[in-house]
């Protein structure tokens, strides 16, 4: 725990929450169960813009189009990446949401690797056993750490695994040639420890009867396969339409699973954007965003959950509003990456 600490009070309401000079508001916030909007925690989506009414904030590592300047000078800040200077008043602008469900407070475990699979040329499954349960909502993300305590690289990943796998916790990585972490994926042995935190997110399966649009591309996949797993282990009733894009048939991963679709209402529709020839598909062709504008006439009626790539989930989700989306009917659940 930091030595200096600053109180932090949120307007209107008055709730008020110490924050260390060393951590994000964000951090403290969850850290003592106060529910804050937020999305990536990479100070990249904007979910987390608020206003600081009173008081010094440090503002952290922002990009621009995330906070600009006229914003900033404004008192702006994203709360993923700013510290307090002093004591703060923040300005609360949340809607109310009876379909919130309480936060779980952020734990931070050393979990062990279980497994590595390959799904596709790009995808691989990674299954983490846990010493202690993580109690999770379908569809949120933890943060995975590799290296020694000052030098953990951290990346974050939705589950894919349903929330009754407390003890092992499962995801679907695409390899970026590259990438610090899923670049080496497949090096990754079993039995190697791996840092676990979180739960984060709020773009988690609401309650409800409407029908429930789904919508991912490559591993986006994940957190939509949490969804579904729960919605099947609870006999949920609702009809559930899945549009999953990838380039070629080797590309679609957890086809006899979606195709089986654990007992739910399930309309399932894969789409490929990058066939060649001699590849052998029957199915819909073209991206999701396509697949979307001919299959849905109108979305007033839907609750709809974008999962990965950002441009797909900004097309998508725009695509869906000029059809009558509701803004409190979707939700977003956008991979951005860490570094730039
Ligand atoms: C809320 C949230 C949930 C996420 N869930 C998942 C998930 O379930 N599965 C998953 O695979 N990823 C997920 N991600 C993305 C993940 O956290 C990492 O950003 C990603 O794995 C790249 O990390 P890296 O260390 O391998 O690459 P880095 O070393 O961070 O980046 C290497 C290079 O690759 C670029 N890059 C980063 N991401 C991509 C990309 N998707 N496509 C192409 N280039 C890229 C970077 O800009 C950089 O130039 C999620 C991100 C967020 C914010
Ligand atoms: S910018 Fe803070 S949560 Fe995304």
């Amino acid at each position: 725990m930091s030595e200096v600490e600053y109180l932090v009070e949120l307007e209107p309401g008055g709730q008020t929450f110490k924050c260390g000079e060393d951590e994000t508001i964000l951090d403290g916030a969850l850290r003592q169960g106060i529910a804050l909007l937020y999305g990536c925690r990479h100070g990249r989506c904007s979910t987390c813009k608020y206003l600081v009414e009173d008081g010094e904030v440090d503002v952290g590592d922002v990009t621009a189009y995330a906070l600009p300047d006229n914003e900033r000078e404004a008192g702006w800040a994203l709360l993923c990446r700013a510290r307090p200077l002093s004591d703060v008043l923040i300005r609360d602008h949340k809607l109310p949401d009876e379909r919130v469900l309480p936060l779980l407070t952020p734990m931070r475990v050393d979990a062990t690797v279980a497994a590595v699979i390959q799904l596709t040329p790009e995808l691989w499954q990674l299954d983490v056993a846990l010493p202690t349960a993580l109690h999770f909502y379908a569809g949120q993300f933890v943060e995975l750490g590799l290296g020694e305590k000052e030098a953990v690289l951290w990346r974050s990943y939705s589950m894919s695994s349903p929330p009754s796998s407390s003890h092992r916790l499962s995801f679907v990585i695409k390899r970026i040639e590259g990438g610090a972490f899923s670049g080496a994926i497949e090096h990754l042995e079993a039995g190697r420890t791996i840092a676990v935190r979180g739960p984060f997110g709020a773009s988690y399966l609401r309650a409800g009867s409407r029908p429930v649009l789904l919508c991912a591309i490559g591993s986006g996949l994940a957190p939509i396969l949490s969804m579904l797993r729960d919605a099947g282990e609870s006999g949920d009733r609702r009809a559930f339409t899945l549009f999953y894009g990838a380039r070629r048939p080797q590309d679609l991963a957890y086809l006899e699973e979606l195709r089986d679709c654990w007992g739910l209402q399930l309309a399932f529709v894969p789409t490929l954007d990058g066939l060649e020839d001699g590849d052998v598909w029957s199915g819909a062709t073209g991206t999701v965003t396509r697949a979307v504008q001919h299959a849905v006439e109108s979305a007033r009626d839907v609750d709809a959950y974008l999962c990965g790539a950002p441009p797909m989930c900004e097309t998508v989700g725009r695509l869906l509003s000029a059809k009558g989306l509701p803004v409190e009917q979707l939700f977003f659940d956008r991979f951005f990456a860490a570094s730039a």
